[in-house]
């Protein structure tokens, strides 16, 4: 299976993904596109010969529709067969996501159903929940929502900050995304679940 990941920023997902690729892995890395020129996982990607693309999404506004057919015109000569969303940004419409349902993953660091969207550690703290953690889900229009594929839990320590709790769940992200794509790529959908 040929896989694009997406990224925004640092990519550590991204390594992750690509690191855990080799041997007899049902998947191959193909691309890594970003919609920042400056995110730094672009040189790692390089660094581990994987193609790199950018398509900044700032030139196009608010026309979500142009940015996504750049998307596409970017992957389409990779022909990726998996999309793996990995600390990207840009919330993607029914247009780009439709096509590719059944065939695309994120990971979101929170235990979904609970905290979609943006600031999710800073919330399970202030909610005074005991743990939190991260959750790999096939991406459907709705954000942050398809079916979950496995999910990472983590204790909220008394008293811990959301950078110190973010960077806990990270760790568990290394851990769960890779998991989850082997099986996916081999066409396996059993939930990974973590510890
Ligand atoms: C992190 O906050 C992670 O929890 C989320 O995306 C952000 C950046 O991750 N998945 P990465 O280091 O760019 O993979």
């Amino acid at each position: 299976k040929r896989v694009a990941i997406f990224i925004s920023g640092g990519g550590s997902n991204m390594v992750t993904l690509v690191d855990s690729m080799t041997g007899d892995h049902p998947a191959r890395p193909v691309l890594v596109l970003s919609n920042r020129a400056d995110a730094g996982g672009l040189r790692k990607a390089a660094e581990r010969g994987v193609p790199t693309a950018v398509v900044d999404h700032r030139p196009f506004g608010g026309d979500r529709t142009a940015f996504e057919e750049a998307l596409q015109e970017a992957l389409a000569p990779h022909e990726p067969d998996i999309l793996c969303l990995a600390g990207f940004m840009r919330v993607l419409t029914a247009g780009f996501v439709t096509p590719w349902e059944g065939r695309m993953l994120n990971i979101h660091p929170s235990l979904l159903p609970k905290y979609r969207g943006l600031n999710t550690h800073a919330r399970a703290i202030e909610a005074g929940d005991t743990e939190a953690g991260c959750t790999v889900h096939e991406v459907t229009p709705e954000l942050d929502d398809g079916p979950i594929l496995g999910q990472a839990r983590v204790p909220i320590l008394p008293g811990e900050s959301a950078e110190a709790l973010a960077a806990r769940v990270l760790e568990m992200e290394h851990r769960l995304y890779p998991a989850v794509l082997r099986r996916f790529a081999a066409g396996d959908r059993t939930r990974v679940d973590l510890p």
